[in-house]
């Protein structure tokens, strides 16, 4: 067992929320693709050691070449899927586990890290960078009427990269049977098992709307007018 990880890559999504284009792992920020970006930031963090990404289908070869240095494996119909398929190549050498979207390009390496020294430590077996939400949060019903005002107090916007012990990331995959799940620790959650949440940071935002490439590329652009 390596005191190391390894970090899987979920890039296989069309970005259909971004609109026409190719898939959004290969949109350009600043250049450079999306993808890139987020491998370049998982490779600077010192606890990780290898990256595998998982490509769209027919655009392995194109993956391959843009980060030479990862395990190029293909993505799936969802992301849970695709994230399956990367666990399934990645070296079992490694205890810890990450996994980060792609779709977050500008995640401080400090906080790949975090989670994954967190997970070392064994703080917890499952660990997500998490923020507070500052928009006030209501449920609705499905003609739009208000249900309930949830306590903002208790909640949180949960980012990437999660980490997690690989038998328990594992086994909640195994189980995960074609369930809806929009990140990994909610599977490792149907399981019973403790999340921990540790304070998350703004740039891991995800990519999701044309506006947040704009708003990554002044980001980007302010980080290098600092450096
Ligand atoms: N993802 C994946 N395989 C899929 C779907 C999504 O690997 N079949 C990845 C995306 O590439 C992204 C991450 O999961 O890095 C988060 O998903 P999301 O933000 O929803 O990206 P997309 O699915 O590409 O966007 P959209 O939902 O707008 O199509
Ligand atoms: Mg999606």
């Amino acid at each position: 067992v390596l005191p190391s990880a390894v970090a899987l890559v979920p890039a296989a999504g069309l970005g259909t929320r971004l609109g026409a284009g190719p898939p959004k792992a290969l949109r350009l920020l600043a250049g450079e693709p999306l993808l890139t970006h987020a491998v370049r930031a998982l490779a600077a963090a010192r606890l990780v050691e290898q990256v595998v990404v998982a490509a769209p289908p027919g655009d392995e070869a194109q993956v391959q070449a843009l980060v030479p240095e990862a395990l190029v494996v293909t993505g799936g119909d969802t992301r849970t899927a695709s994230v399956a398929a990367a666990l399934a190549a990645a070296d079992p050498a490694y205890d810890v586990v990450l996994v980060h979207d792609a779709a977050r390009p500008l995640v401080p390496p400090e906080l790949v890290d975090a989670v994954a020294v967190t997970v070392l430590e064994g703080a917890a077996q499952a660990v997500v960078p998490a923020l507070p939400v500052a928009d006030t949060i209501k449920r609705v019903d499905g003609a739009g009427l208000v249900l309930e005002t949830v306590e903002r107090a208790d909640l949180r916007a949960v980012q990437t990269p999660q980490g997690f012990r690989r038998a328990v990331l594992a086994e909640a995959h195994a189980r995960a049977a074609g369930l809806p799940a929009t990140d990994d620790a909610g599977l490792v959650e149907r399981l019973g098992i403790t999340v921990l949440t540790i304070t998350g940071h703004d740039d891991a935002f995800k990519i999701t709307r044309p506006a947040d490439l704009d708003f990554a590329e002044a980001l980007l652009a302010g980080r290098r007018a600092r450096a």
